[in-house]
């Protein structure tokens, strides 16, 4: 079972073990590309988790470590390369997501739209894609640049299933399935793909079949799922200044995320049709707000986040114990008590 301890002190414990790698992102921007690549650094810079790159390079260490691999320079400086892309994908999928969803504030400074208006962050959000892309290409490996691709194709699909859901005439069922599907692409995805990819290129190098990367693949999904569950979860119990962004920003974007669909099993009457006109109606916010604050809805959600915890830890428990493996089993003790 995950030990409980204080939410500060796991922040920090793990917090310390992620390496700092904006640097490196920084290195790729072509100078001429000036305007661009000025709009591109401005997240790269800030105060960002660094959480995707830092999973990927710890999974990289726990399979190279499995393998026997942990002195194979070579293998790691890809890796590396696969955790940077991670990142750079993952940023450039904020600065678009910050236009779609109006945002003015991201990891506690001014969105890029805010600053430099929505093109510049359409702009700079496609130059980080295609810079990223480049650094992929040279990879030279044709599985990783399938797994790598398929990212970039999940975070828009997850994004149009988030767009177009639409919950009139759904069993909770059918929602919740729905709710999970759409998780997977807009956020799993990344992580899925990325500890895959940095898991393939060991097995490419120790001559492996595909174990070990379907185990890293697993971990990630499920550690991406619980993740964004918990993001959910915070939505409703933080407040904005801790945050970095605004709260109860969901249910103004009209999105019923977990906690509401739980809510929803609990108050069908109160919450459907809040949920169905998407709490367009005068003081639907704060209506579905107080359902779910009087529901079981949050505590379910973390409890699914922590099933989904349980999960990550299952798959990958048949890799040769290393740090790295207890670090990333450290990780999900993160994802599940982190406020920010
Ligand atoms: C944040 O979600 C957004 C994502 C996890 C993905 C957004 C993906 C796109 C906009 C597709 C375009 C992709 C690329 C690679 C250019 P959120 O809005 O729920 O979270 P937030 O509160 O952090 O804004
Ligand atoms: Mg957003
Ligand atoms: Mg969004």
């Amino acid at each position: 079972a995950l030990p409980a301890k204080s939410s500060s002190a796991v922040n920090e414990a793990i917090l310390s073990i992620f390496q700092d790698i904006n640097l490196n992102i920084l290195a790729y921007g072509p100078a001429e590309a000036v305007e661009v690549n000025n709009v591109a650094k401005h997240y790269f810079n800030s105060q960002g988790k660094n959480i995707r790159p830092n999973m990927t390079l710890l999974m990289a260490k726990a399979v190279n470590s499995h393998l026997g691999l942990d002195l194979d320079f070579n293998v790691y400086s890809q890796q590396m390369k696969v955790a940077e892309v991670a990142e750079m994908y993952h940023t450039a999928s904020l600065m678009h997501d910050d236009v779609l969803d109006h945002a003015e504030v991201r990891r506690g400074r001014p969105s890029v739209n805010s600053l430099w208006g929505e093109l510049s962050s359409i702009r700079g959000g496609n130059f980080a894609v295609g810079l990223a892309s480049s650094e992929v290409a040279k990879l030279k490996n044709d599985e990783v640049l399938y797994c790598m691709s398929k990212i970039l194709e999940s975070l828009v699909i997850g994004e149009l299933q988030q767009m177009s859901a639409s919950h009139k005439g759904n069993n909770s069922d059918a929602r919740f399935q729905r709710y999970l599907a759409k998780t997977f692409n807009k956020t799993a995805s990344l992580m899925a793909y990325s500890c895959q990819s940095a898991a393939i290129l060991a097995e490419c190098k120790a001559g492996q079949d595909r174990q070990l990367s379907t185990m890293a693949y697993n971990y990630g999904k499920d550690m991406g799922i619980a993740f964004q569950l918990m993001d959910d979860w915070l939505d409703f119990v933080v407040d904005a200044e801790q945050l970095g962004k605004p709260s109860s920003a969901d249910l103004k974007l009209g999105l019923a995320t977990a906690p509401v669909l739980f809510a929803c099993e609990e108050h069908p009457e109160a919450m459907g049709p809040l949920i169905e006109r998407k709490f367009s109606g005068p003081n639907d916010v704060e209506k579905a707000l107080k359902i779910v604050m009087k529901s079981n809805g949050l505590n379910k959600t973390k409890a699914l986040a922590e099933n989904f915890c349980q999960s990550a830890i299952l798959s990958i428990s048949s890799m040769r114990y290393s740090q790295a493996k207890s670090d990333l089993e450290d990780m999900l003790k993160f994802v599940l008590c982190r406020m920010r």
